[in-house]
């Protein structure tokens, strides 16, 4: 492969024939439901964005998409994958950041699209039961008709679908207020990579009859099989919601004001993020937007509240803000008025990953690290890559900026490498030596976005042997004959050329 000249397509695994493509046809039916690029060559064009990642950073070679429309569908599609020796990767709204999302060489994409349909609400226990290929903010459009919520937003959400954010487990925004899917998913129904249906779709919130299964698949990233439908507490739509938006002069303030927005907010906090200058002035470059302060600050932090009383919850947030000023914590702070200006704030906080996205290739390193040390990472990266000769805007100085942003609120920062394209120099400088950096101080090297093909070789930088190894048995329980593609531990259809 051109694409990953230092990996090497397992042989053991099918070649796609003829005689594959009519079985799918037969199983699937509708002409829209698959693009097939094995039997029709002008079929590359359609294939084409199933192949590319959100980031254009991975491409595989796939030429065959299916769009099953129910979990039966998906079953004979699986069962005849491992039949056949055929590898396949589970596909959602391909807004992964990680690579995980699109074929390294040529497996079957099996994309959820069409498995989009909200099953049941109930108006009293807020539980929502809808097919995995439903789009996030469709979910959260539908909720809030009804005075509910998604428990989870992220910016991808007009393309994610939940059964993508439940294999990635994505964290997003507000998980320090309504925490992770381990918590709010009820039930999951999922075809295993057998074509066995495990149906766990229960709507309980307690059931301790055994382990917990369901809770294996969130965060699997497809490995363990193909989430079919989700069932999960949304919470009330909280009835008010105010923004504040502040530059701070330190990133050792920033902590102070995060110890104090907990302090006066307590129950109403549901969102504190963290923003660094550089990025801000990327989205500036992008947008071309007014920035919300007059000044120029190295941090900038976003609180938003959310609860019953928007009179009551602004007072707060103001004698807050007021608290922080009059401290010297915060230099300078702004407050949204309406909805209009709490959607304009965020953006500068939301639009970071878009624009960057504009600019080139980026390098991007979702990690958990103790709050304490969290931006000293952004400093030594920088530090390493100027060290390195490659900051700069030229081809021989590929660099534009290292930025970091995050959740603060959940520890989770945002390393960011922006360059005016992707380069293996850049990607040598940076691993595995940040992945180094996290391991000395007992971080993790994905708090958010999964392993993917990205980080798949470095999971021992977070996860010591044993723990790999029981992974390794799940996975064998869950896929006990092909270890084909569903696999994260032994992602098919690749093996390195050093384990060649
Ligand atoms: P995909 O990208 O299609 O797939 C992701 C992984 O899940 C792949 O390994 C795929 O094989 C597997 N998969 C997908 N669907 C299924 C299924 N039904 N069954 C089994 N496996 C499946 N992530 C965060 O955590 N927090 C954020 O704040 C956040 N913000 C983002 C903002 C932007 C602008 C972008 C582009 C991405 C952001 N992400 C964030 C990353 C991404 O949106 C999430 O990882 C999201 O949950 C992926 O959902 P998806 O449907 O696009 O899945
Ligand atoms: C975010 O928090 O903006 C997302 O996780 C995406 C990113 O890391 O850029
Ligand atoms: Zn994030």
């Amino acid at each position: 492969s051109e694409t990953y000249p230092e990996l090497k397509r397992d042989s053991r695994y099918s070649q796609l024939r003829q005689e594959h493509v009519a079985y799918f046809k037969g199983v699937l039916g509708s002409e829209s439901a698959i693009i097939d690029g094995v039997t029709n060559d002008n079929a590359a064009d359609d294939i084409e964005p199933f192949n590319a990642d959100w980031m254009r950073k991975y491409r595989g070679h796939c030429k065959l998409v299916l769009k099953p429309g129910s979990t039966a569908e998906v079953s004979s599609i699986l069962s005849y994958c491992n039949k056949h020796g055929l590898a396949v990767v589970p596909q959602g709204g391909n807004t992964g950041l990680v690579g995980g999302s699109v074929p390294v060489f040529d497996e079957i994409v099996i994309n959820m699209s069409r498995m989009s349909q909200i099953i049941e609400f109930d108006q009293v226990s807020g539980t929502l039961v809808a097919e995995a290929g439903c789009i996030l903010e469709v979910a959260d459009q539908f909720l809030a008709s009804k005075g509910y919520i998604f428990p989870l937003d992220l910016g991808a959400k007009g393309s994610c679908q939940i059964g993508g954010n439940l294999s990635t487990n994505a964290g997003g925004l507000r998980l320090l207020r309504y925490g992770s899917l381990h918590g709010t998913v009820l039930g999951i129904e999922a075809v295993l990579p057998d074509g066995t249906v495990v149906d766990d779709l229960g709507k309980l919130r307690k059931n301790n009859t055994g382990y917990d299964l369901k809770q294996l698949f969130i965060g699997a990233e497809g490995t363990l099989g193909i989430i079919t439908k989700v069932s999960i507490q949304c919470p009330q739509r909280p009835k008010a919601q105010n923004v504040a938006f502040f530059g701070i002069e330190s990133y050792e303030k920033a902590q102070q004001a995060f110890r104090e927005a907990k302090g006066h907010l307590s129950e109403i906090l549901s969102a504190f993020e963290l923003m660094d200058g550089g990025s801000q002035e990327l989205v500036r470059s992008v947008t071309k937007n007014k920035k919300p302060l007059e000044g120029d600050y190295p941090f900038y932090c976003l609180v938003e509240t959310s609860g019953s009383n928007a009179e009551h919850d602004s007072e707060k947030l103001s004698a807050f803000l007021e608290d922080v000023m009059e401290k010297g914590i915060v230099a300078d702070g702004t407050l949204a008025e309406n909805e209009t200006q709490i959607k304009a704030l965020w953006a500068w906080r939301e639009g970071i990953t878009e624009s960057l996205g504009h600019l080139g290739g980026t390098y991007k390193y979702d990690v958990s690290i103790p709050l304490a040390e969290m931006y000293q990472l952004v400093e030594d990266t920088r530090a390493r890559v100027d060290a390195a000769g490659l900051l700069g805007e030229t081809d021989e100085h590929p660099v534009r900026a290292v930025v970091g942003y995050g959740h603060m609120g959940d520890s989770n920062l945002h390393l960011n490498i922006s360059t005016r394209r992707f380069d293996k120099r850049v990607e040598q400088c940076l691993e595995p030596f940040v992945y180094e950096w996290i391991q000395e101080r007992q971080g993790s090297i994905s708090a958010e976005h999964g392993l993917g093909l990205q980080k798949k070789k470095y999971i021992h930088y977070s996860r010591s042997e044993t723990m790999v190894q029981l992974m390794r048995s799940v996975k064998s329980s869950f896929d006990p004959v092909s270890g084909h593609q569903l696999s994260l531990l032994h992602r098919y259809p690749y093996t390195s050329c050093a384990e060649v």
